[in-house]
């Protein structure tokens, strides 16, 4: 029929065939990405967490089964499960696999409309004096109450209302240190004798990996924001540094009860890589020594900018319900701020953090 009519008034036939063709364009293009969408996202089917599959349990198992159809449902039920794991579940710190790839950390608004240095500073140098949580069992060193002026205060919540104390006495917590072998080691020592697994990251050891006390470990590796470039050769590499995503890989953990830092200014671009890489997220507790006389490495802008990196980062922590409980002004340090002698600063400060979703 549609042929008789073509022969018949060519100019109205091309443009029906050319909408059927359309048509026929469009349906195959949806039913191959109905067929596609069940494929990408396996993990999301088999993840429902049992928990909410109890609630209307028996009816919706048979529909958990993907197929076409129930394509949409299923995954619109997974993201709300998912949703309610984390707020439930707050103690399991898996992170969403869904999660995008992020390549910058959101910047906060300029503390004021001139962005000014002062104004930046300001708000900054506010923001890492007061502590944002109670802590009713603070510890200084690890686990004991030695405490010599020499040392760096060290510090932890063992606050039963957070998750660390719990794994102490489970004897389940895990310490990693990373340093650059100028650190004394009574922190490590006591937490490793208070039964808590440490892992001490010090490049400077002679050998690849020092087992020194029953749970004390030492590993010649240092954390760094990228891992070392694969086409130079290894014996090139002066440095054995790895992101910490890849130390957790190779080392088969996935969650840190504390993490302790003092990396002499590479501590905002490693904090930055944790963050965008959602490492974060596998932290209980961050115990950070912060530097604050030059920009740090590969930080860059005019100071303003560079204040407001900082204060990002920080507030980038407190967006993952990261909750600082100690701040410590080491007067020992140059009273230096970017180089200047201003608003009674000091260049280093020791900050802890717990993570609040872990309780
Ligand atoms: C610093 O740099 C930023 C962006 O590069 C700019 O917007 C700002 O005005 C500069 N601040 C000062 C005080 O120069
Ligand atoms: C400067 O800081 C020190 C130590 O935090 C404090 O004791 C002193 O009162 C401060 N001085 C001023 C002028 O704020």
């Amino acid at each position: 029929m549609l042929w008789r009519e073509c022969r018949l008034r060519w100019r109205p036939c091309t443009l029906r065939l050319l909408a059927l063709c359309l048509a026929a364009l469009l349906c195959t293009h949806f039913s191959a990405e109905l067929r596609r969408k069940p494929l990408s996202q396996p993990g999301l089917i088999a993840k429902a967490p049992a928990k909410e599959l109890g609630v209307e349990g028996s009816n919706r198992r048979a529909e958990e089964l993907p197929s076409k159809r129930q394509v949409i449902y299923v995954r619109r039920s997974s993201k709300g499960a998912s949703h309610g794991r984390q707020e439930g579940n707050a103690g399991v710190p898996r992170r969403d696999p869904l999660q995008p790839a992020r390549w910058h950390i959101d910047l906060q608004p300029w503390a004021g409309p001139s962005r000014s240095f002062e104004e930046e500073a300001r708000r900054f140098l506010h923001y890492i004096t007061e502590s944002q949580i109670d802590c009713s069992r603070l510890v200084t060193n690890g686990l004991t109450n030695h405490y010599a002026d020499t040392l760096k205060p060290w510090t932890v919540c063992l606050d039963d209302k957070f998750n660390l104390a719990h794994q102490i006495r489970s004897k389940q917590c895990r310490v990693y240190s990373f340093g650059l072998g100028e650190d004394d080691n009574i922190f490590e020592f006591n937490m490793a004798s208070g039964g808590c697994e440490v892992h001490r990251f010090d490049p400077s050891i002679s050998s690849a990996h020092i087992h020194e006390a029953d749970r004390l470990w030492h590993h010649q590796l240092s954390i760094d924001w990228r891992d070392p470039n694969p086409a130079i050769a290894p014996h090139r590499l002066h440095r054995n540094t790895k992101k910490l995503k890849t130390i957790l890989n190779e080392f088969g953990h996935w969650k840190i009860d504390v993490l302790k830092a003092d990396m002499e200014s590479a501590e905002w671009k490693i904090l930055e890589n944790l963050i965008l890489e959602g490492i974060i997220e596998q932290i209980g507790q961050l115990v950070l020594e912060i530097h604050l006389h030059w920009p740090g490495f590969e930080v860059s802008g005019n100071d303003s900018s560079v204040v407001r990196y900082w204060f990002s980062l920080f507030k980038e922590l407190e967006h993952k319900d990261f909750k600082m409980f100690y701040t410590y002004k080491d007067l020992s340090k140059p009273q230096m701020f970017l180089k200047k002698d201003v608003f009674n600063a000091s260049s280093c400060y020791v900050l802890s953090w717990v993570n609040t979703r872990w309780t």
